[in-house]
């Protein structure tokens, strides 16, 4: 029960790993906030989190985040967790790259993270604990995947930054790097069937030392270990979360 009386906001915690986490904080007694832009997928996972709530908010929209955290505000008083998970693939070669793509995927991954970082912290005082998803694309180049390393890169190196500014405020900051994890992420591609992308997660195992996909639950155990007091000692971190898919090059 390490977040028992604790107030938890996950952004993007309607699937994948940002699910798992906020299902994940409930159990070990925290009170969960989330946010999605899908409201079926909102409704039934704060049906899944007792005590939860959710709210339907794009973060690429900076007022409403702010007005997430007005109404967390309202609720509970302050933030003792946040979790920044909210983010979107883009696969392009640069000769294919839009600017209008570039920008979806930027105002998402990058500014609207940041953007949540800040206004969040508002109501957050000494001994919170922020975590933010990274991934393994911004440490390697994968072709066709500039944009999307460019806005995690970004957010990588942003975050760092903030986690010194935010030390003489009382609160960690630190980041969990996914590395391949099964998510409905992969299906989110437009124009790729069933088969392409079964054929990518072979690829995909084929490359990762342990041999298998991460799930959502492997980046949930990270996530709360980054959020709660196990990690008391630690800020400014990224651990990637890849089965040996970097370190071990
Ligand atoms: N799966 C992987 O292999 C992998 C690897 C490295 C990093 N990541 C990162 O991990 C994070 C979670 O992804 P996932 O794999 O769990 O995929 P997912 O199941 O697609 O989850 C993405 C989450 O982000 C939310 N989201 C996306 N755009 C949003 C927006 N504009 N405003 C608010 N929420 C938004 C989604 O909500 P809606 O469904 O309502 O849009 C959903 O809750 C992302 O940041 C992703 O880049 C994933």
């Amino acid at each position: 029960m390490r977040f028992k009386d604790k107030i938890v906001l996950v952004l993007g915690g309607n699937s994948g790993m940002g699910l798992a986490s906020a299902q994940a904080f409930a159990a070990e007694g925290g009170k969960v906030h989330l946010t999605g832009r899908d409201q079926a997928t909102i409704d039934a996972a704060v049906a899944s989190i007792p005590g939860s709530t959710g709210y339907r908010s794009d973060i690429a929209d900076i007022a409403a985040t702010e007005d997430v955290v007005a109404q967390v505000e309202a609720a509970d008083g302050r933030i003792d967790v946040l979790y920044i998970n909210a983010g979107v693939g883009g696969f392009a070669p640069l000769r294919g790259i839009t600017p209008e793509d570039w920008d979806h995927v930027h105002s998402i991954n990058l500014k609207g993270c940041v953007f949540a970082l800040q206004k969040a912290i508002r109501i957050m005082g000494k001994g919170g604990a922020v975590v933010v998803t990274g991934s393994i694309g911004a440490h390697g180049a994968l072709e066709g995947n500039g944009t999307y390393a460019a806005a995690k890169g970004g957010l990588y190196m942003a975050m760092k930054v903030f986690a010194k500014e935010l030390v003489a405020e009382g609160i960690r900051l630190n980041m969990v790097s996914p590395g391949p994890i099964d998510t409905p992420l992969l299906h989110r591609n437009p124009g790729m069937t069933d088969e392409q992308v079964a054929g990518l997660k072979q690829m995909m195992i084929a490359n990762v030392p342990m041999h298998r996909m991460g799930e959502s639950a492997d980046v949930a155990k990270t996530v709360l270990f980054l959020a709660s007091d196990d990690s008391s000692f630690i800020t400014g971190a990224n651990i990637f979360v890849d089965g040996g898919l970097l370190e071990l090059r």
